[in-house]
């Protein structure tokens, strides 16, 4: 099964698809994760990319494009896969479509998870990423059973550069307008459907897979 998620910063895209993958046994795809450990292992593109993420700016297209397709050609792929934060525009969803049309592959489900905008910056700032294995928290949603310590391996908590309150307002002002555009892109295609991420974690999950049943 090939995955879209899609939804403004904080809308749960990242949580949802760790739990989904599970069920699916299908790769993870975050253009956002694979552009910070690139930042974190301070390679020339990662570098690059940071000055963008840091400012809350988008990465140009030909990166994360590039990015994406290669990903996607990997073995692990060819079963399915869950995309998060790509597509991010309309040139990002064209290249895409160009990609699985040469690749003969379907989008089997487009996911649009509706947050409503003041949830958004209190799930972002609230934030908590482990230094150690990437694993998510907030701190009132999603506590670690022990502050600041991650309840899989123990690792330190802390606070994504990019979910400083400023940073954040200027992600949802860029993303806005650009996640509008690609609603509207793939609303004629007809696989798009929309679900309510205002609700729990729990809550979220049980009405994704239900759809995926459809
Ligand atoms: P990326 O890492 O993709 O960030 P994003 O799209 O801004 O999305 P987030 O990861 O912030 O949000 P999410 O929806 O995954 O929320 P989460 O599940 O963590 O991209 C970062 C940057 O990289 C971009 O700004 C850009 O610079 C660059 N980039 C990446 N891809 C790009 C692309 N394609 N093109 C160009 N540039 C690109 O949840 C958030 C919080 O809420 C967590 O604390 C969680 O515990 C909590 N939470 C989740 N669900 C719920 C719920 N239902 N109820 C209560 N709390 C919840
Ligand atoms: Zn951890």
């Amino acid at each position: 099964m090939n995955i879209i998620l899609l939804g403004l910063p904080g809308a749960g895209k990242g949580t949802q698809a760790k739990i989904i993958i599970e069920h699916h046994h299908i790769p993870h795809i975050s253009t956002g994760e694979i552009l910070r450990q690139a930042a974190e292992a301070q390679t020339k593109l990662g570098l690059l990319a940071k000055g963008y993420m840091s400012k809350g700016e988008l990465v140009p297209d030909e990166i994360t494009i590039g990015i994406a397709t290669n990903r996607l050609r990997d073995a692990d792929c060819q079963n399915g896969f869950l995309l998060d934060g790509f597509p991010r525009n309309v040139v990002q969803a064209q290249a895409l479509n160009g990609f699985m049309i040469a690749n003969s592959k379907v989008i089997d489900h487009v996911i649009y998870v509706e947050v409503r905008e003041e949830l958004l910056l209190e799930r972002l700032t609230g934030r908590r990423t482990c230094a150690g294995c990437g694993a998510t928290y907030h701190v009132v949603y999603q506590p670690p059973r022990i502050r600041n310590q991650c309840d899989q391996c123990s690792g330190k908590l802390k606070q994504r550069d990019d979910d400083r309150e400023a940073t954040v307002r200027e992600r949802l002002r860029i993303n806005k307008h650009l996640t509008v555009q690609l609603l509207d892109y793939y609303k004629p295609e007809g696989s798009l459907r929309v679900i309510d991420g205002s609700k729990g974690i729990k809550e979220v999950t049980e009405d994704l897979i239900g759809l995926f049943r459809i």
